[in-house]
């Protein structure tokens, strides 16, 4: 009897202690995920081995189904990403920015700049782009392609042996090929699947667009 008794004094223990270890860990993850490691998303932060960063051009200004903004929607999704990866930001600047700030007035120097193949200067700010081995590009679309001054950064700068991971924001073209064209432009780094945010919805549905990066980031092979 007394051994039985001691049989279940040791089952019940057992039970008991892990019960506790099970509701101690579910307290940690629910308060602190970082207690318990990384979450689905922060699983792809930054590390010491992964330096990111993430890159983008936007425009404030009227634009396109928002009015006038003052955080472009190229912007919002740019700092999301670095919100999300714990990665650096940069914003690509014109080095003279003439570009108008209305909308109408900036699709014909846009168009002008497509149409002549230009290749508008940044500011000469960049950070030293060899501390990342992850780069994040985003740019509005811009009649169906990336705007041309990206098109001076593809070339001017060395994103050789990098994973360079696209995005844009747009009004109902997609994503417009910009991973093929980032591809084209560096073929000695390997490209990832890109994301099409829309860009009133950057501006108005901050939530949604959230989950959207979040799962692509999770998805994202790097
Ligand atoms: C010059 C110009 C050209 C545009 N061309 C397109 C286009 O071809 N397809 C599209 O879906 N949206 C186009 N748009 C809409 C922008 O891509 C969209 O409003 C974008 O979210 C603006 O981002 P930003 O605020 O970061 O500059 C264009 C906008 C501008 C100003």
């Amino acid at each position: 009897m007394k051994k039985y008794l001691t049989t279940l004094l040791v089952l019940a223990m057992i039970t008991g202690l892990a019960s506790c270890s099970k509701t101690q860990q579910t307290e940690i993850t629910e308060n602190d995920p970082t207690e318990t490691g990384p979450s689905e998303t922060t699983e792809k932060a930054q590390d010491g081995d992964t330096k990111m960063l993430v890159l983008y051009f936007s425009r404030t200004g009227e634009q396109y189904g928002v009015g006038v903004i003052e955080k472009g929607n190229t912007a919002i999704v740019a700092e999301i990403i670095t919100d999300l990866t714990g990665a650096d930001l940069y914003e690509i600047v014109p080095a003279e920015d003439n570009y108008p700030t209305t909308y109408k007035e900036l699709t014909d120097v846009a168009k002008k700049e497509q149409n002549e193949n230009a290749r508008p200067a940044y500011a000469d700010t960049l950070p030293d782009l060899s501390d990342y081995s992850v780069i994040f590009i985003g740019a509005p679309v811009w009649w169906g392609d990336w705007p041309m001054i990206m098109y001076t950064f593809f070339e001017n700068e060395d994103l050789s042996n990098r994973t360079l991971i696209p995005f844009c924001t747009h009004a109902g073209s997609g994503l417009s090929g910009f991973d093929r064209k980032l591809a084209a432009a560096c073929p000695d780094s390997k490209v990832l699947d890109g994301l099409a945010i829309v860009g009133a919805d950057a501006q108005n549905k901050p939530e949604s667009i959230r989950d959207m990066i979040s799962e692509w980031i999770s998805g994202l092979d790097y």
